[in-house]
C-alpha cells in the first residue's frame, strides 16, 4: 500500500484565493491510476488556497480553541468544495474514489495536533482506519483531507493532512508515504536551492530547516512536513518529498526509482 499526500501548494495556487489547479491534479491522477491497478493507494489532500486561505482569515490554528464558529463553518465548507473538485478530476482519471472526511476517523474529544516538536498521541478510531485499508485493498481509492475539526466545549482546530499522513502511516505501515509539493524536495537552504537527496534522522539535525517558503500557512508549511516525514520514517516507513508538478517524478518513486528527497526508514 502507498500513501500519497497531494499538497495544497500543488493542487491550488496558494497566491490566488480559491484557485484549483485542475491540470496538475489530472496529471498526478493519471500517474496514481497507473499504480492503483497493481497496489492499493490512499490519498490525503491539503487545504491550499481553500482551507488555508480562510483559516488565516479567521485566525484558526492547529491547537484546539474557541475559534470563530463562522470561521469554522467557512473553512469546513471550503474543504468540501476543494474535495469535490479533486474527486471529479480523479474520477476522470479512472480512479474509483472513496471520499472520507477526516472526522470519520478521529474521536472529537482529543485532538491530534503538533505542539512545538511534539505530536500528541493519535486518537484515530482503529476500526475505521482498518476499514479504510480494506476499502483500498478492494480496488477503491480512499481520499482524505486536512480539515477544520470539532472539539469538545465549542472548540475547533485545524487538522493538517500531514498529521493524517503520520497517523495512517503509524497504523497501516504502508510501503511508501509520498508528499507531493511545488518544490523539488527539501533544500539545504532557500538561497542555494540545493536538494538534499537522502535524509536520515542524524543528518536532519545538521540542517537548519526554516519555514521561509510558506509564511502564511497555519499548519506550519515545510517544517511540519519535515516533522511528519521524520516521524513516519522513524516508524519504519520510507518517505519521499517530490515535486507534484512533475508527474514523471511521482511515477518514478512509485516504481522504486529515486526522485526528490528520500527519508530513509533505516
Ligand atoms: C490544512 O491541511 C487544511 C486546512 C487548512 C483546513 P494541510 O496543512 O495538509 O494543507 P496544505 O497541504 O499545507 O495546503
Amino acid at each position: 500500500m502507498i500513501l500519497i499526500k497531494l499538497g495544497g501548494s500543488v493542487i491550488t495556487d496558494k497566491s490566488v484565493p480559491l484557485s484549483f489547479s485542475k491540470d496538475v491534479v489530472y496529471k498526478m491522477g493519471e500517474a496514481i491510476y497507473g499504480l492503483s491497478e497493481s497496489e492499493p493507494v490512499i490519498l490525503v489532500h491539503g487545504g491550499g488556497s481553500f482551507g488555508h486561505y480562510y483559516s488565516v482569515q479567521y485566525d484558526m490554528h492547529t491547537k484546539p480553541r474557541r475559534y470563530s464558529l463562522d470561521g469554522f463553518a467557512i473553512v469546513r465548507n471550503s474543504m468540501v468544495k476543494l474535495n469535490s473538485l479533486i474527486l471529479d478530476v480523479l474520477a476522470q482519471c479512472g480512479l474509483r474514489t472513496y471520499c472520507c472526511p477526516p472526522s470519520v476517523l478521529v474521536y472529537s474529544n482529543d485532538a491530534p495536533y503538533h505542539d512545538g516538536s511534539i505530536t500528541n498521541k493519535y486518537n484515530a478510531i482503529p476500526e475505521r482506519v482498518q476499514e479504510l485499508q480494506t476499502i483500498a485493498k478492494s480496488g477503491m481509492c480512499p481520499v482524505l483531507y486536512g480539515d477544520a475539526m470539532w472539539h469538545k466545549d465549542k472548540m475547533s482546530y485545524i487538522l493538517s493532512g500531514d498529521v493524517i499522513m503520520s497517523m495512517l502511516s503509524e497504523m497501516l505501515h504502508p510501503r511508501l508515504a509520498v508528499f507531493t509539493m511545488d518544490v523539488d524536495g527539501l533544500y539545504t537552504s532557500m538561497e542555494s536551492k540545493k536538494i538534499i537527496p537522502k535524509v536520515d534522522a542524524q543528518r536532519l539535525a545538521e540542517f537548519n530547516i526554516t519555514d521561509d517558503t510558506q509564511k502564511n500557512d497555519v499548519t506550519g508549511g515545510m517544517v511540519r512536513k519535515v516533522r511528519a516525514a521524520t516521524e513516519i520514517s522513524s516508524n519504519g516507513v520510507d518517505v519521499f518529498f517530490v515535486n507534484g508538478k512533475k508527474p514523471d517524478r511521482l511515477t518514478n518513486i512509485l516504481h522504486n526509482k529515486y526522485a526528490g528527497t528520500y527519508f530513509s526508514s533505516d
